[in-house]
């Protein structure tokens, strides 16, 4: 994106705005590949937040890498402290972003922590999309499957009726993680400034 000064300074204004009526924690929220963790991090520097990653908290806390997890303890397990590390972050109280992953809505539990305690963002984006980010890697384990693209279809479907209880829907176009980022702070800002 070309620099341009009038548009940096009422980006700084706008998200001076967001921080001023931020009083929860953001939570992202979508299926994997929809860039959670990526769009999260990149939001939280852009406002001088912390950034969390409930994945990333899952494998330290077990010390192996989530396939290792579902490989040797399942996914019930792995649900499991999912949901503890959720209810355990969102008790904290904090302004900060987290990323979740994308079964956490699953959970009627974390479901209802996210919907009480914070401001959720459910990233969204057409199936093609998806497929082509995620068989870029072999880190999904739900999707060792013979038919990937049926899989995750099938996993849309089954949680899209938790992402949309989210406070707030973006759908994600963009490739670009700034433009990204900025259209999902749009969003937040729009919504924020409704609330005053
Ligand atoms: C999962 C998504 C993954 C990770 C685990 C299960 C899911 O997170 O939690 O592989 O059930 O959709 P990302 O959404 O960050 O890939």
């Amino acid at each position: 994106m070309p620099h341009n000064k009038n548009r940096d300074s009422k980006n700084q204004d706008r998200n001076l705005e967001i921080l001023k009526h931020l009083q929860k924690p953001i939570v992202m929220l979508g299926m994997m590949g929809t860039g959670k963790t990526t769009i999260g991090r990149a939001i939280a520097k852009i406002l001088g937040l912390e950034f969390l990653d409930t994945d990333k908290k899952i494998e330290e806390k077990a010390g192996l890498t989530t396939p290792e997890i579902f490989s040797q303890f399942g996914e019930k397990k792995f649900r499991e402290v999912e949901a503890k590390i959720i209810t355990e972050l969102l008790n904290q109280d904090k302004k900060r972003v987290i990323a979740t992953g994308g079964g956490a809505v699953v959970n009627t539990e974390s479901l209802a922590y996210i919907k009480n305690k914070t401001l959720s963002v459910w990233l969204n984006t057409d199936l093609e999309n998806l497929y082509k980010r995620v068989s870029k890697n072999k880190n999904r384990p739900l999707l060792q499957t013979e038919n990937p693209k049926k899989t995750l279809k099938n996993l849309m479907d089954d949680r899209k009726h938790f992402y949309e209880q989210a406070d707030i829907h973006v759908q994600m176009k963009q490739d670009c993680i700034i433009s990204a980022a900025d259209h999902v702070l749009e969003h937040l800002h729009m919504y924020l400034k409704d609330k005053i």
